[in-house]
């Protein structure tokens, strides 16, 4: 039922693969490439909506789970350094079955997350520009949730990000450090002009909904529920674990890549979340489609506003180019494993996969034209943390199943920290809203359909 296992040698990837192209600095900026983006600047938004001033408080949970987790990846990346990240892992750890489900996740988890940053983004650039005075066809501005007909920016930026894809990773990769560059300043002016407004009164009350996830009014509130989905602004970093196989050398590098973006970014997120409910009264910021600018013009600063958000846009598809690049390697891995259609693993003459991109590109920018971005960012977690589990799992696994397999990381107090990671992903998981739990029990059971009609029978492993 497990599936056959991988030799961790034969989890390595065949020679002539990809390029080796990217050392630690290009790692560290797409890792936070990847993390920082439309979780900070607009899910605080509905976070605050969630958990009222407490979403200070569902950040710092979301992002001690993650930690556990990029600890557990860390030390798997590079063990096992090859193309597919948590997918690879899994079929050397525990086999094909299982293997198939958490790369299919990562697939539901990369193709949504490219459709909510990309909706993030939407409405960062219709605020900017509504509020330089243009006017715009309001029904190519929103998904029909929102009485819209289709979120054509969102729609658009997805696909300006895979046309750069398709050109070629290094020219992407270098232009992606200086996107964070732009993204990090944003944040820095934001918390400079919005903490003198800091009014303690805004705090309180700091929990209004309690700390479970529970239902009220129809929507789900809570400090879990905040977390659950503020969640989405710490993961990215696992992305820097997908390319591990272009990275000049892997052990160093991925270490470095994987750990210090994760610490860099957890630190600038509490500040940001206190800066803005600080600011203004949480109930102003819920459901903003750009809460950072909201709060920005609430206190006056108008120009500042309107720079955070010309920052956001400028920067925020970095985090599609992080993300889209990672879900074609997984596509990449999964394909070469015989698990998914060769054919789509075909490398362009620049070592591109330009098929695989062309698909990821292609769904999620139609999903993002009529979807909001709550709902998205939710699923983008499921997928995640059923990623995040699994790797954990793997490489508690690995510690009995392969104790003296070279790591040249190693996660610290393996035991402790992998449980955390588990049980922290599971409480996360059980706080997300029940439809969400649902859609993605269906779209694991399609995910099921095609391997035992597809991957079970071309599995290289199993056909040999
Ligand atoms: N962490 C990434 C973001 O917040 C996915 O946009």
């Amino acid at each position: 039922m497990l599936g056959p296992r991988k030799g961790l040698e034969a989890a390595a990837p065949p020679g002539g693969g990809l390029r080796k192209t990217l050392g630690w600095p290009h790692l560290i900026a797409l890792g936070v490439g990847a993390i920082v983006g439309t979780g900070i600047y607009t899910l605080t938004g509905v976070g605050a909506e969630r958990a009222g001033p407490a979403v200070i408080l569902a950040f710092a949970i979301a992002g001690a789970v993650c930690a556990c987790a990029a600890l557990a990846y860390a030390e798997l990346a590079t063990m096992i350094p090859a193309a597919g990240s948590a997918y690879t892992f899994t079929y050397a750890a525990i086999g094909e079955t299982f293997a198939w489900i958490v790369g299919w996740a990562l697939i539901i988890e990369y193709s949504l997350v490219c459709s909510t940053v990309a909706v993030g983004w939407s409405g960062y650039l219709v605020g900017w520009l509504q509020s330089a005075g243009l006017e715009l066809p309001t029904a190519l501005l929103s998904g029909p949730h929102a009485g819209g007909l289709l979120n054509l920016p969102a729609v658009l930026v997805a696909l300006a990000v895979m046309g750069l894809l398709i050109a070629g990773t290094r020219e992407s990769a270098t232009l992606n450090i200086v996107l964070v560059a732009i993204k990090l300043v944003a944040l820095t002016i934001f918390v400079v002009f919005a903490l003198p407004a800091f009014d303690a009164d805004n705090l309180t009350p700091f929990m209004p909904y309690g700390f479970g996830s529970q239902t009220i009014d129809g929507q789900s509130k809570g400090v879990m529920a905040a977390a659950a989905i503020v969640f989405f602004a710490f993961y990215g970093f696992d992305t820097v674990a997908t390319s591990a196989e272009e990275a000049k050398n892997p052990t160093r590098d991925l270490k470095i890549g994987i750990v210090g973006s994760m610490i860099a970014c957890t630190s600038i997120y509490m500040v940001i979340a206190l800066a803005a409910v600080g600011a203004m009264p949480f109930r102003d910021l819920a459901n903003s489609p750009e809460p950072l600018a909201l709060v920005l013009r609430s206190v006056g600063q108008v120009t500042a506003a309107q720079g955070i958000a010309l920052a956001a846009v400028v920067a925020l598809p970095s985090v599609i180019l992080v993300f889209m690049y990672g879900q074609s390697r997984v596509f990449l891995a999964m394909a070469r494993d015989g698990l998914l259609p060769q054919g789509l693993a075909k490398l362009s003459d620049r070592g591109a996969p330009v098929r695989i991109t062309l698909l990821s590109g292609l769904v999620s920018a139609a999903i993002a034209g009529f979807f909001p971005i709550d709902e998205l960012a939710e699923l983008a977690n499921a997928g995640t943390l059923v990623a995040f589990i699994a790797v954990a799992v793997c490489m508690m696994v690995l510690r009995r199943t392969a104790p003296d397999a070279p790591r040249l990381f190693r996660c610290p107090a393996p035991t402790l920290v992998g449980t955390l990671a588990i049980l922290g992903c599971l409480y996360l998981f059980a706080s997300l809203p029940a439809t969400t739990q649902g859609r993605f029990a269906i779209a694991t059971v399609i995910g099921l359909a095609i391997y035992l009609a597809y991957g079970r029978r071309n599995s290289r492993l199993r056909v040999g």
